[in-house]
Formats: structure tokens, sequence, C-alpha cells
């Protein structure tokens, strides 16, 4: 394969991780960002956010030769040019955060649109890989109002924690420009990954991504309610989605019930299309009832702790203790932006509980997260001291093995609310424990977990 000289804007997680495994695939890369303090940690093997496999192939592209960071888009441009030769393909991984009435700002695209506008050599590919509204590419094109340089949408679809893995396993390359030529050649840079490529145009391109990420959003509040829908008529969700996700039209991934849905991607793309949608004059009702269902269910998970405490719907929490296990959007992350554990947390403060938390990805230094909403702890069981109902948020595999009987020796009371369905319920159980999960409670609502009286939950592993 030949291999091509990239200039990548914007270091974040989705920049580094794209820079790093270009780089691997064997094209020279220059990652550029704003933040000084950033690059120069970069430069000293420092990578900053937690992504397996990340610092390893940033330590191996520096040793290459093949991989390098500097301050600003121009930059990156004048360090390839010294080289010898110019930058060809440049990609924008800046962030898009949410603005005004739920749209994507696109401030930071802009910015680097007009920093590198001149200073492009003619044939220059751009490629947008941050998640923009349709239309962004012509958007970028008419800021950037070159003929000869090229617009290309190439959204990426890595998760977080297991970016790297996705980025040289996908599922799927999706390329969309105007220019055939300049979507071909984009495309050629992941040839390697033998991956199935979608070029189209690139309108559809961008849409492709939000429509991924909506429909994954859709997917999991279309569980969630399922589960509910179970809890009600004594039906097992594990069971149900066991035997819907062998149906290849429906797939097993993404089946698993939960608080809801978090993280810094679902929740903004899925009210960015919302708004694109309103603004095109069209009511996606489907999507704003996945948003709806999404936001019900953090009150949905504090009436199960409510009823679990204290035996009514209507209970009182006020000074009630309870320890939350998990605090991240998901497992194998650091990540807490939008997490549905802390949109749980709040519901819990406001009602006048007590919070004590443990996550194995957060540090307790800081004591506090979110503007003291709750205190953290440095390990479970301090978590739990006399906690009145522990409460699994995020699934992270440890609180798996955690020490069923000593966390009963440290609580008030032996309740656990399973709310990702993480645990073997006849583990805590057999401590003395009642376990409650989601969707899961077969006989009658709020009853404890008794591994008699569900014989196919074995089964369903
Ligand atoms: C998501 C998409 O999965 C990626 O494909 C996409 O590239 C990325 O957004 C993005 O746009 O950058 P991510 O935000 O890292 O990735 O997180 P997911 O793994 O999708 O999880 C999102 C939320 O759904 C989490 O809160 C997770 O706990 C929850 N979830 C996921 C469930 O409740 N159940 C499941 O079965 C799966």
């Amino acid at each position: 394969m030949f291999a091509r000289r990239i200039a990548v804007v914007g270091s974040g997680y989705v920049g580094l991780t794209t820079g790093a495994c270009l780089a691997s695939l064997g094209h020279r890369v220059v990652c550029a960002d704003v933040d000084g303090k950033k690059v120069e940690r970069l430069r000293s093997g420092e990578v900053g956010i937690r992504e397996n496999g990340l610092v390893d192939l940033v330590n191996e592209g520096v040793a290459s030769g093949r991989l390098s960071f500097v301050v600003g888009a121009a930059t990156a441009l004048d360090e390839l040019e010294r080289e010898g030769a110019p930058v060809e393909v440049m990609f924008l991984c800046v962030p898009t955060p949410m603005g005004v009435g739920g749209v994507a700002d696109l401030a930071a695209v802009e910015a680097v649109i007009e920093e590198v506008r001149e200073a492009l050599p003619d044939g220059a590919v751009v490629v947008n890989k941050s998640t923009v509204p349709v239309g962004t590419a012509i958007r970028t094109a008419e800021l950037l109002d070159r003929d000869d340089v090229a617009v290309v949408s190439n959204p990426e679809f890595l998760r977080e924690g297991s970016a790297v893995h996705d980025f040289l396993n996908p599922d799927r390359i999706v390329v969309g420009s105007s220019s055939q030529d300049a979507a071909e050649r984009v495309a050629a840079l992941y040839a390697r990954l033998g991956a199935p490529m979608v070029l189209t145009d690139a309108a559809s391109s961008e849409m492709i991504k939000y429509a991924a990420n909506c429909f994954l959003a859709m997917k999991l509040s279309y569980v969630n309610a399922i589960a509910e829908l179970c809890e009600r008529l004594g039906a097992d969700v594990a069971d149900v989605t066991e035997g819907i996700g062998y149906d290849k039209r429906i797939g097993q991934a993404f089946l698993s019930p939960g608080p809801g849905w978090g993280g810094s991607c679902l929740p903004k793309d899925t009210h960015a299309l919302l708004q694109v949608a309103d603004s095109a004059d069209f009511e996606f009702r489907l999507l704003r009832a996945a948003i709806d269902t999404n936001t019900r269910q953090y009150q949905r998970m504090v009436d199960k702790i409510r009823t679990a405490i204290t035996g009514k719907r209507t209970g009182s929490l006020t000074r009630k203790r309870i320890a939350l296990l998990g605090l991240t959007f998901k497992a194998g992350t650091d990540d807490l932006r939008d997490s549905p554990a802390l949109g749980v947390a709040a519901l819990l403060k406001q009602a006048g509980a007590a919070l004590m938390a443990y996550d194995p990805g957060i540090s307790v230094e800081a004591g506090t997260i979110d503007g003291a909403l709750l205190t953290v702890a440095d390990d479970p069981y301090l978590a739990a001291k006399d906690a009145d109902a522990i409460v699994i948020l995020t699934e992270w595999p440890e609180f798996r093995t955690l020490d069923w009987p000593r966390l009963a020796d440290e609580v008030g009371r032996p309740i656990v609310i399973d709310t990702r369905n993480l645990l073997d319920p006849a583990v805590p159980v057999k401590a003395g424990f009642s376990w409650i999960g989601v969707g899961r409670v077969a006989r009658g609502a709020h009853t404890s977990w008794n591994d008699t009286e569900h014989s196919s939950y074995e089964r369903a592993r």
C-alpha cells in the first residue's frame, strides 16, 4: 500500500486514535492540537486518556518516526512540508459540542479551516471525522473556498474504551464526497483493514453517523422498555433478549438493559438529529420517544431503589444511606460525561439520600464529583459501610467478584439493586442479600431473587 502524508488536527480521543492507528498502517502522520501542554505530554509518551492499546501504538508510532505531535494545524502542514513533501490528507478531529438548541457547535472546525485555508497545497483533501450536522462538508468547502482542495466526510464509529480495536477492525468504512477521486483516495488509506467500503456523497455519509448512533440509542431505549414490561408481566429480559438476539436481523449486541444510555456521543447525537429534523419540519417521534424513555429511565431506577429500601414506591429516601458502585457512563472508561449513573445519583440526592460512591476508573483525590453531588470512597467496602442499599450503576467486571459475605458485614441492610444485571444473583443471595435487577424480577415486581424460583437464569448465561 502506498503510504500517505497525513495531518490530524485535534488530538483528543478520536484524533489521537486516528493518528496512531493510521501511523500503524504505515502512513506518516503529524497530529496537531491547540493545547501546548497536551502536545508536550504526548511527545513524552503520556497519553492521558484511558484507551486500551493506545499508549503502545503512540509509542511505536513515535519510535518509528511515523507519528509526531505539534501545536497548531498550520504547524502540522509546515512540518510535513519541511520533510520534503506537502500534506496529502488533513483530518479534522476537533470537538463538535452540543450548541444552542441541540445542534453541534462548529466553531472549532471553522477556526481550523481559517488557519489552514491558504496553506493547504493544491490537490490536498480535507476529511471531516468529527460528528457534524448533515451539510457540514458543503459548508466546509464554502469556508475553504478552494476549488483545488476536496472535502470528504469519513465518520468514525469508535467506542470509548475500545477505540483502537474498533479502528483496526471496523465493521465498515464510510467515505462521502462530491469528488469521487478524493473519496477513493481517503478509502485507500484504510485498504489494509479489508473492511467493506461505503462510498457515497458527503450528506449521506454525515447522515450515516447520526443514523447509526440514533439507531443504537433507540435499540437501547427499546430494550429498557421491554425490560420494564418484563417486570410487570413476570418475564425475564435476559431470556427475552437472548431469544430475539439470535435473529440476525436484530443481533445480540446492544441488548443489555441498564440505568439508561449516556456518554459523550449518544445523548449529543440524538438531540442533534432531533433538532435537525425539527428544522427540516420533520417530527421524528420515534427518536423523541427514545430520548424521553431514557430520561424516564433514571427516575425508574430511583423508584426501584426507593421500593427496595422502603417497601413503597412513594417511601421516603431522606437520610437513607446508599452505596453507588460505578459512576462512569460505561465500564472501561473514566468518562463521566452524561453518565446515567450521575443522573440517577442526582435524583437520589434530590430525594434526600446520603450517597457514597466507588468507581474503579475514578480517583478519590477530588473527594467529590459533580459539584459535591456525592462523596467518592477508594474501595467498595468503604462505600458500602452502613448502607441501606448497594446500587450497581456501571458494569465494571470487577464488581462480579466482590466479596459479598464481607459486604454483608459492612452494610446496614443487605439489599443490592443491580441496574446492569451484572451479577450472578445467586452470589449475593447466598450471602444474605436481596438482589433486584432490571427486567429480571420474574415473580412480581420487587421480590428478591431466589435461584430456585428462576431456573432459566443459568440457561440464559
Ligand atoms: C458510541 C457508539 O457505540 C460508537 O459506535 C460511536 O462511534 C461513538 O458513540 C461516537 O459517536 O463517537 P460510546 O459513546 O463510546 O460509543 O459508548 P457505547 O459503547 O455506545 O455506550 C453508550 C451507552 O449505552 C453507555 O452508557 C452504555 O453503558 C450503554 N449501553 C450500551 C447499554 O446500556 N446497554 C448496552 O447493551 C450497550
